[in-house]
């Protein structure tokens, strides 16, 4: 076989060889050895240049060394391109198994919240978010507890100024809701509360309230019972009871407390519901004439009920959790009970 022959024979040998070659890099350096290392494929036809015709050796030179830089070329491309992907982390071994990933857990004052708008979300109850930080008009006057009201001493208050507080309930929405909207009003809004309270198993200085407020004409006391009733039973199971007992708030009248039957003991009695057989979950009230006046709302033309309900205390209640700054302790062998 001719020179020439045997340089072509090589080329597509080398060829066929790369193309099978895997991507690892020992498969590619044993190529490059065994055609360009010192006693390689290459260096045996330059060997062979002695035998060639004086007259032929300058072109048969020429042909063998862009055989050889040809070869060079297409192993260091091939070199370079899994260069890259090695030296991000030379210690990385991608056959092994990865890391399992660890999911978090939704923490349970927002599973309860989800499950609380769904229900009134199913009853035709949208929703609606205003200031924690606010002023003494929304959380206070406007609801008809103007200063030195005895009423400021239910809530104990973070005052930040002397006009400006950090809410102490949910009821500063229905403020701002009714003067941004004409009625008729059904929403719920739901979100955090502060009260400077000493801390304890059953009292924490941030909470959750759902607010809620509907507003129409004619509306009736029954009709707020029959509503929260429903949502009781649909939060707690069917055969929950639930009863209404007279209460007050400044911003509703008549007002009202909703218990339910206890879930620990089936109404029997029990250390948690103090031997009652109920559990309170919730304030509510027809809507007080007198905070229609200060959004200018006709009282004499609207009615509606409002309530609001602490999301604490219904998820201690559906979870039977004892202590409340649990919710706030970020303890993971806590909250990886509420898959
Ligand atoms: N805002 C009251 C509280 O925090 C609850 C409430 C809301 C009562 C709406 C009546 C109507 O205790």
């Amino acid at each position: 076989m001719s020179i020439t022959d045997q340089i072509q024979k090589v080329r597509l040998e080398f060829q066929s060889e790369l193309e099978s070659v895997s991507s690892e890099n020992d498969a590619v350096d044993e190529i490059r050895i065994k055609y360009l290392g010192r006693k390689g494929i290459v260096a045996h036809l330059f060997n062979k240049m002695s035998s060639v015709d004086k007259s032929e050796r300058p072109q048969m030179g020429q042909r063998l060394n862009t055989l050889k830089a040809d070869i060079l070329e297409k192993i260091d491309g091939l070199q370079s391109s899994q260069s890259i992907i090695y030296q991000s982390d030379s210690k990385t071994d991608c056959t092994l198994p990865g890391d399992p990933l660890s999911i978090g857990t939704i923490h349970p004052i927002t599973q309860v919240l989800e499950e609380i708008k769904g229900i009134f979300n199913r009853l035709g109850f949208s929703m609606a978010y205003y200031p924690e930080i606010d002023t003494d008009f929304y959380n206070f006057e406007a609801l008809n507890i103007p200063l030195h009201h005895p009423a400021r001493d239910m809530q104990d208050t973070f005052y930040i100024t002397d006009k400006m507080l950090l809410r102490t309930h949910t009821s500063n929405t229905q403020i701002h809701y009714m003067e941004n909207h004409e009625p008729p009003v059904r929403i719920i809004a739901p979100g955090r509360v502060y009260r400077n309270e000493a801390i304890s198993v059953r009292s924490y200085c941030l909470f959750h309230q759902v607010e809620g407020l509907y507003v129409d004409t004619d509306v009736t006391f029954s009709e707020l019972k029959g509503t929260l009733d429903y949502f009781a039973r649909e939060l707690f199971g069917q055969e929950m009871k639930t009863r209404f007992r007279p209460s007050y708030f400044p911003f509703t009248e008549p007002s009202a407390e909703m218990d339910v039957s206890c879930i620990f003991c089936k109404c029997k009695g029990c250390s948690i519901c103090k031997h009652s057989g109920w559990l309170e979950i919730l304030g509510c009230g027809m809507v007080d004439p007198e905070v229609y006046k200060s959004v200018k709302y006709d009282p004499d033309k609207w009615t509606g009920y409002a309530f609001g309900l602490g999301i604490e205390r219904i998820a201690m209640l559906k979870y039977g959790v004892q202590d409340i700054r649990l919710f706030y302790s970020g303890d993971v062998r806590f909250l990886r009970q509420f898959r």
